[in-house]
């Protein structure tokens, strides 16, 4: 099979890097990818943003299967228009994908549905968003309500703050038009994604990620700076009640909304004093949250994207391998704010000997022959264990045998699941 990857981030090489181990897969191609890509497949200098292109890639070199890493391809109807041609692809049509394109509609559907979320309403009018900020009362929540690159989401410790906030959702133009003001929830996040072929819902291994920048989540958010799987807080009892108030109904409801939910779906909770709330769904892989996950995963990927694509995800069973799994994100000095890019990185030929260890690409290039920074979140380190204090080790091991100028890291991935 010729598989086409859409992306660029880490999540694509994780998503590379297990394609290739499929017996049914002969090529590998990664559109436009990175230098971590190019190891297991053949990258492609085509943006995710541009459709026509990678259509026309597709047919010409007869694409059994596309596999989309990121949300904007999706939102933007990219699953529509290759099925309109007769070519198979994983991810949501471009009605459903709104789930994670427009805030709205997800909190619409939660309500409709009656899955567990944090209070809410929407507004177009600034004046009339500050009034119901003030109703709720400090900690509010302020989101913009169309895709922001992860950055349309302001927790306001006050009240002045959501009023600044609530001005400043201009700034992301027409994902900003539109405000999601909803109540502050209070507890531990987790990431649940699963498969979904409409029908059948199938978890994958749990993860949690690690949205601020410091130590002890101090700090701005980011794209998520590393994530760990299993999460303990996650229980088997957490994970029963996910399916049936959150999972099921979003399915069902999709359905009956005449938009019946196909791919991976990603949904962050908060796990409350009052049980499991839905913070956000995303209509893809989690990134870093794929980086870890993904090692783990025993079963062909091939055999499942396309049991989901062809609706017939109950006839597979999908198989974890125990160990945890830690993935630590590397980062280019200044993000999330400003950084430079074309920076050499050293120690990768090391690293990446060591047992255990699994180094995905993210923001990387090559120039001149040497790998060299391209992005904000540069390379993920994903460290296997027997415990997961055996995998936070093996990870951090092999960190410490990498540097480029301006490299920083979280120290304190996967301490949280210690505690537990
Ligand atoms: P989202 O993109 O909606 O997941 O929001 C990004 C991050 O903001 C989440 O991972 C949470 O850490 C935080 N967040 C979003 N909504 C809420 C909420 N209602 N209460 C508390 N934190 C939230
Ligand atoms: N890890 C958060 C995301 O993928 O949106």
């Amino acid at each position: 099979m010729n598989i086409l990857v859409i992306g660029s981030g880490g999540r694509e090489h994780a998503l590379c890097w297990k394609l290739a181990q499929s017996p049914k897969v002969s090529k590998i191609f990664c559109a436009p990818g990175n230098a971590g890509t190019s190891q297991v497949a053949e990258n492609v200098d085509i943006k995710a943003e541009d459709l026509p292109h990678l259509l026309k890639f597709a047919k010409e070199k007869s694409i059994d299967l596309t596999v989309v890493g990121p949300e904007v391809p999706l939102v933007l109807g990219i699953v529509d228009l290759f099925e309109s041609q007769g070519l198979k692809i994983f991810g949501p049509s471009q009605a459903a994908a709104q789930i994670e394109g427009s805030k709205i509609f997800a909190k619409e559907l939660m309500k409709k549905y009656k899955i567990p979320t944090a209070a809410f309403a929407s507004f177009t009018d600034p004046s009339d968003a500050k009034k119901f900020a003030k109703k709720l009362g400090a900690p509010v929540v302020i989101k913009a309500d169309g895709l922001a690159a992860g950055k349309g989401v302001i927790i306001a410790e006050t009240l002045s703050a959501a009023e600044q906030a609530i001005d400043s959702m201009k700034d992301f133009g027409e994902a900003g038009k539109k405000i999601v003001v909803e109540e502050y929830l209070e507890g531990e996040e987790a990431s649940i994604l699963c498969f979904t072929d409409g029908k059948t819902i199938i978890p994958m291994a749990s993860a949690q990620d690690h949205k601020r920048v410091n130590d002890n989540d101090e700090g701005p958010n980011t794209g998520g700076m590393g994530a760990y799987s299993p999460a303990p807080i996650v229980t088997p009892e957490l994970l029963e009640k996910v399916q049936h108030e959150i999972l099921v109904p979003t399915i069902k409801g999709m359905e009956s909304e005449g938009m019946p939910y196909k791919g991976v779906l990603y949904v962050g909770i908060m796990v409350t004093k009052n049980g499991p709330k839905v913070l956000e769904y995303n209509a893809r892989f989690g990134d870093p949250e794929t980086q870890c996950i993904l090692p783990r995963l025993k079963t062909d990927l091939v055999d499942i994207l396309r049991s989901t694509i062809d609706v017939r995800l109950s006839t597979i069973s999908i198989e974890w391998d125990p160990r945890p799994a830690v993935c630590v994100v590397l980062a280019s000095g200044g993000y999330p704010g400003a950084y430079t890019k074309g920076i050499k990185i050293k120690g990768l030929n090391d690293a990446r000997q060591l047992d255990d260890v699994i180094i995905f690409h993210a923001g990387t290039a090559e120039k001149e022959g040497q790998i060299v920074t391209a992005g904000g979140r540069v390379l993920g380190v994903v460290g296997l264990g027997e415990t997961i204090r055996h995998a936070i080790d093996r990870s951090y091991m092999a960190v410490k045998m990498i540097d480029f100028e301006g490299m920083h890291y979280r120290t304190d991935i996967g301490r949280k699941a210690l505690k537990r």
